[in-house]
């Protein structure tokens, strides 16, 4: 277990441990970096492709009420201004007196002495610094040509509402889900993954009739509960916060901030907002376009009302590692000894690799039998096949990057047609028949 008072230590360690074995490292690193931007290397792909896979079977493919949207990153700049993004999507920025270093003054002690440079000068009056991403559209750069990066997915959602419901004939209540890119022009990136100006999203909007949305808001707030628990993070960790009036985003009038005791200090990892029917009616004024709803039973005629589960994917992937990451004492080759080892206990589902196939050694007779397992496996599992170094070493390397089930192939498999297979947790030992192995791992990671 890693002890409470190393939570400090605890993120570097999960920092160095992402980029040494290919999780997530810093981008263009080659060129001196950029600042709080980082790439997904190998494993980091897999394990965050394979949280939104899951989250896309578990809220979207696996229900009725629910359709997916993948829209255009760059869309009409007349979106943003409907949806208050350009006058309200801001944060208040101050300035320290000496330094002239930028903060959001929200997240620091104004009282106190500057952070950068420690002087005690003071700062300038907080000013409201608009998050969107500027950019220009062809070869003019003037205000015609302006055009933003979306800060959120929720607005495709709105302004694409009308056509998605009339073709796939969706009756209300139902669902939009998007997953994808947002850009936020953010004042203080930092902790890792956790707060970066380029960052992904996974989020949907829930349109309902505007009497139930207190009953759709609890429905979907206990399935984040569970979705949480599948990515293997512990309620102790969360704290559930209710945003009170005057806090909220400028469209909400009820928010509750999933919060995650993060090393770093408890910060938001995702939400879930009531709407209203704030963002379908400013795109009905400000496109003239009738964005309302006829009930096909009833005949009424709404604009629906909307509740708002928001997941961000990097810090979906940061509280997974976290959660997973963990130090134990375990026995070396040496009789009696132990030692530290590493371990991710990350769901199987959620495992870069499922299963590694390990020849004892490098001799043409076992690999004449380990590489082809290899091959009948991976048809079923993500694997690896690793013949370099002593088999303890090979089993930390598995375990630390989370891998389920390590299969050796060794001396006694020429005789007796079985491996060993090691399970990641336990680190307890099996033989299995290689005739019944597919079956059996197919069985353990179901
Ligand atoms: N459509 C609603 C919306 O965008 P939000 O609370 O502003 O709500 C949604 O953002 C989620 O996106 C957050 O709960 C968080 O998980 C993630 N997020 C927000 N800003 C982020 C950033 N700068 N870097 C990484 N993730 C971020």
């Amino acid at each position: 277990m890693v002890q409470k008072e190393n939570q400090n230590e605890l993120m570097e360690k999960i920092v160095s441990l992402c980029k040494r074995r290919g999780f997530i490292f810093p981008g263009s690193e080659i060129y001196g970096g950029m600042a709080n931007s980082w790439d997904y290397g190998p494993l980091g792909t897999e394990l965050k492709r394979n949280i939104t896979n899951a989250w896309w079977k578990q809220f979207v493919v696996s229900r009725d009420d629910m359709v997916g949207l993948d829209a255009a990153i760059i869309m009409n700049p007349k979106v943003w201004e409907a949806s208050g993004h350009l006058a309200e999507f801001t944060d208040p920025l101050v300035e320290c007196k000496k330094c002239h270093a930028r903060f959001r003054a929200d997240q620091i002690d104004i009282g106190k002495a500057c952070a950068e440079c420690g002087g005690k000068d003071g700062f300038t009056e907080a000013k409201n610094f608009n998050l969107m991403f500027k950019t220009f559209i062809g070869p003019t750069e003037d205000a015609t040509a302006t055009a933003y990066l979306r800060g959120e997915l929720a607005q495709a959602m709105f302004v694409d509402y009308k056509i998605i419901q009339e073709t796939s004939r969706k009756r209300i209540p139902f669902g939009i889900a998007q997953q994808g890119k947002c850009f936020r022009n953010e004042i203080t990136p930092g902790n890792f993954i956790f707060r970066t100006r380029e960052f992904n999203l996974m989020e949907f909007e829930y349109f309902v009739h505007p009497n139930d949305w207190e009953k759709h808001f609890e429905y979907w707030l206990g399935k984040m509960k569970n979705w949480l628990k599948f990515l293997g993070v512990k309620e102790e960790n969360l704290v559930f916060h209710e945003i009170p009036e005057g806090e909220r985003a400028h469209y909400s009038k009820r928010t509750v901030d999933i919060e995650y005791q993060y090393p770093f200090g408890q910060k938001e990892l995702y939400g879930i907002a009531y709407r209203t029917d704030f963002d379908l009616k400013r795109h009905m004024e400000k496109s003239g376009q009738d964005l309302s709803y006829v009930d096909p039973a009833t005949k009424e005629k709404y604009v629906p009302h909307v509740v708002e589960p928001t997941f961000g994917i990097d810090r979906s992937v940061l509280v997974t590692i976290l959660e997973a990451y963990d130090e134990e004492q375990a026995p070396t080759a040496e009789e009696g000894e132990t030692d530290t080892r590493v371990v991710l206990h990350l769901p199987k589902a959620l495992a870069p690799y499922k299963v590694a196939v390990l020849p004892l050694s490098k001799k043409e007779e076992l690999s004449k039998v380990a590489r082809p397992l290899y091959e009948e496996l991976v048809k079923h599992f993500v694997c690896e096949y690793d013949e370099t170094q002593s088999i303890g070493k090979r089993y930390r390397r598995q375990d630390e990057i989370g891998t389920p089930y390590c299969v050796t192939v060794d001396f006694e498999t020429l005789e007796d047609k079985a491996v060993t297979v090691r399970d990641r947790d336990s680190m307890k030992q099996e033989r299995i028949k290689i005739s019944e192995l597919a079956d059996y791992l197919k069985e353990k990671l179901s």
